[in-house]
């Protein structure tokens, strides 16, 4: 569904990725780890069409999509949850929604997505009218993930969705990505929280300084020292 090809990028002349090539396979539910600074928001950007590639190709369903505006990109089926989420405070919870279909015009079918979210959080069905900027932090990640939905994705982009929230919002964030991924939605996930992550995905990617370093199915990396002593701790 999704691969990179020796992609090379950064913010003007400073290049933060070095070369990098992955997949994602439809059904896929796949991660991204590294320590901070390594490049993991800026390969999502760079997925998103949000910054210039500067050298290799950005691939999904067959079409070379790393010269296409954001907006093209998402029409195409892929939405990125950035770590920010993009809420529109002012708003409600129902307009924020409906301001993640707008590339869709079928009425029926907004209603259905819609409806399939509430049933995924049933928290922001009791909030609807709730202005976004009100909603708790837990309920704003939510949110901005459901928003991502509503444009019907083939492929969701997550980056950091645990970030800031307690323990029993990361499970019930996480559950909700298990859950999409079960009902066949394609999931790149960046994460610091390494251990949940290599116990949910199917496969991981592991960025350092803006090289993939290591790569693999996620239950084998449970047991690799690398991982193991770098990013969960265990010496
Ligand atoms: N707009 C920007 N202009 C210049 N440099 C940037 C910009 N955004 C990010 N960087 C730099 O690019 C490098 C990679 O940043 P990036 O946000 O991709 O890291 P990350 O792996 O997502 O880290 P974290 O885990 O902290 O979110 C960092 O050194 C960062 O300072
Ligand atoms: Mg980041």
């Amino acid at each position: 569904m999704l691969e990179l090809k020796n992609v090379s990028a950064g913010y003007g002349p400073l290049q933060i990725l070095w070369g990098i090539s992955l997949k994602v396979e439809t059904g896929e539910f796949v991660s991204m780890v590294g320590p901070n600074g390594a490049g993991k928001t800026t390969c999502l950007k760079s997925i998103a069409g949000m910054l210039d590639v500067t050298e290799g190709e950005v691939i999904f369903k067959d079409a070379v999509i790393n010269k296409m505006q954001t907006s093209d990109i998402t029409s195409l089926g892929l939405s990125f949850v950035t770590e920010e989420g993009c809420l529109f405070t002012g708003m409600t919870v129902a307009e924020n929604l409906d301001l993640g279909a707008f590339i869709l015009s079928d009425k029926k079918k907004i209603k259905e997505l819609q409806d399939n979210i509430f049933d995924l959080f049933p928290r922001l069905a009791e909030r609807k009218k709730q202005l976004a900027g009100t909603l708790s932090g837990g309920e704003r990640k939510m949110l901005s993930i459901a928003r991502g939905l509503m444009s019907n994705p083939s492929i969701l982009m997550v980056d950091e969705p645990s970030l800031g929230l307690a323990p029993n919002l990361v499970d019930s964030v996480f559950d909700a990505l298990i859950t999409l991924n079960k009902k066949g939605v394609t999931i790149l996930l960046v994460e610091q929280n390494v251990h949940t992550t290599l116990e949910i995905t199917d496969r991981t990617y592991v960025i350092e300084q803006g090289h993939i370093c290591l790569q693999g199915l996620s239950s084998e990396m449970l047991d690799n020292e690398h991982v193991k002593s770098c990013y969960l701790g265990i010496v």
